[in-house]
C-alpha cells in the first residue's frame, strides 16, 4: 500500500466516518493492509463515487421542491380570488386575509400531501377538481458544475439528471417543449460527460471479479459502520465481518437482493442494475463488459446464480438465504411507503 494510498484512505475514513466511529473505522483500515494493493486506490475512488451518486438524488430531491413551489405559486396567482365561495372550507382561513386585512391568495389544502411522482415529475394540485397529479417538473435547477452532467444512451451530454427526466417526460405527455420525437427513449447511461471509453483489457476482466468482491465488501461494511444498511442485512454484515468465508458470499447476497428491489422478483433486470453502473462506468471501464457477463443467456435478466457466479462464488450458499431476506426486506420497505 503506498503512502498516498494511505493518506487517501485516512481522509476518506475521516470525510465518511463520525467521530465515534473514527476509531473503529481506522483499525479496521489497518487491519486491512494486508489485503490492499494498488487497485484498491480504484475501489476508494468508488466508494467516493457513491457518495457523488447520493448527492445526485439529494439534488433531484431538491429540484423536486423547488419545482413544486413554483408549481404553487403558479397557482396561487391564477387562484387569486377565483373560488367560488362554497369552497371556502377547503381553504386555509388564516391565510385568505393578511396582516394588513387586505384578501391574499387563498392557500389550498395539500392534495399533494404523501403523494410520490416518478422521475421527472412533480405532483401538482389541480385548483379545478382539487385532485392530486403528477405534472412534468417545470423548470430544473441551473446546473453549472459539470460534474452534474450525464451521458445519455444516444451518447449526448446533458446537464444534469433531472433535465433528461424532464424531457423524457414532456415527450412522453406530447408536451410542446418536448424537444423530439428521439427523446422518448433517453435515458442516463452513465454519470458524467459522454466520453470514448478505453477498452476494458482481458487482464483487468479477469481481476474484476476479485474486485468487485472487495468493492461490495467494502460498501457493504461502510454503510453499516455508518447505520445505513437496512436492518435485514445487518446479520450478513455481521457474518462477514467475523467469518472469512462469507465475506463475500454475504456482500454478494447483500448487492443482489438490494438491487432487485423494484420489484422483488427474484431477478435483477437490467433496470435494477442501473445504481451500480451509473455512477461506475466512467470510473470502471470493466463494469458494463462484466455486467455482460453476468448476464451469459441474454435474457437481460441477472439471477442470483448468475451474479454468484461472475463474481466467482460458491453458489451452495447463496439462494435460499436470499429469499428470507428479501422477503424481511419487503416488509420493511412497504412500512416506509405507508409511512410516508
Ligand atoms: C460518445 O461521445 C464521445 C464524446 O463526444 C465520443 O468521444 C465517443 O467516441 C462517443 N462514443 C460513441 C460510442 O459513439
Ligand atoms: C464460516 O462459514 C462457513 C461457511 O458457511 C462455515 O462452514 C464455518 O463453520 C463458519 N465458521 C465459523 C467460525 O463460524
Amino acid at each position: 500500500m503506498t503512502l498516498k494510498l494511505i493518506v487517501a484512505c485516512v481522509a476518506l475514513v475521516a470525510l465518511l466516518a463520525t467521530p465515534a466511529r473514527f476509531v473503529q473505522a481506522e483499525e479496521l483500515e489497518l487491519e486491512d493492509d494486508l489485503e490492499f494493493d494498488d487497485d484498491d486506490e480504484a475501489m476508494l475512488r468508488n466508494i467516493e463515487a457513491k457518495h457523488v451518486s447520493q448527492d445526485y438524488e439529494r439534488e433531484d430531491r431538491m429540484a423536486k421542491e423547488l419545482a413544486s413551489r413554483i408549481v404553487a405559486e403558479h397557482q396561487a396567482q391564477a387562484g387569486y380570488g377565483g373560488y367560488p365561495e362554497e369552497d371556502q372550507e377547503t381553504y386555509d382561513a388564516e391565510s385568505a386575509i393578511g396582516p394588513d386585512g387586505q384578501k391574499r391568495a387563498p392557500r389550498l389544502m395539500d392534495p399533494c400531501k404523501g403523494v410520490r411522482c416518478g422521475a421527472g415529475r412533480v405532483c401538482s394540485a389541480n385548483t379545478a377538481t382539487q385532485h392530486a397529479e403528477c405534472i412534468c417538473i417545470p423548470e430544473c435547477p441551473y446546473e453549472s458544475d459539470p460534474r452534474r452532467r450525464v451521458c445519455t444512451n444516444q451518447n449526448e451530454t446533458w446537464d444534469s439528471a433531472c433535465e433528461v427526466h424532464r424531457q423524457r417526460c414532456l415527450c412522453n405527455t406530447n408536451d410542446p417543449a418536448c424537444r423530439g420525437e428521439q427523446v422518448r427513449h433517453v435515458h442516463i447511461d452513465y454519470y458524467g460527460t459522454c466520453r470514448d471509453m478505453p477498452e476494458c483489457s482481458e487482464n483487468d476482466l479477469a481481476d474484476f471479479p476479485r474486485r468487485m468482491r472487495d468493492w461490495l465488501f467494502n460498501v457493504m461494511r461502510d454503510l453499516a459502520s455508518r447505520n445505513e444498511l437496512p436492518e435485514p442485512y445487518m446479520e450478513l454484515e455481521h457474518e462477514a465481518e467475523t467469518n472469512m468465508t462469507k465475506r463475500w458470499t454475504n456482500a454478494a447476497i447483500w448487492k443482489w437482493c438490494d438491487l432487485d428491489g423494484h420489484p422483488h422478483d427474484n431477478t435483477v433486470s437490467r433496470h435494477e442494475l442501473f445504481p451500480i453502473r451509473a455512477p461506475l462506468v466512467a470510473l470502471e471501464h470493466c463494469i458494463a463488459p462484466f455486467l455482460e457477463s453476468c448476464d451469459p443467456n441474454r435474457d437481460h435478466r441477472i439471477s442470483l446464480q448468475e451474479w454468484g457466479k461472475c463474481l466467482q462464488l460458491d453458489e451452495d450458499d447463496l439462494t435460499a438465504r436470499c429469499a428470507e431476506i428479501t422477503k424481511d426486506d419487503e416488509f420493511e420497505k412497504n412500512d416506509i411507503e405507508a409511512g410516508a
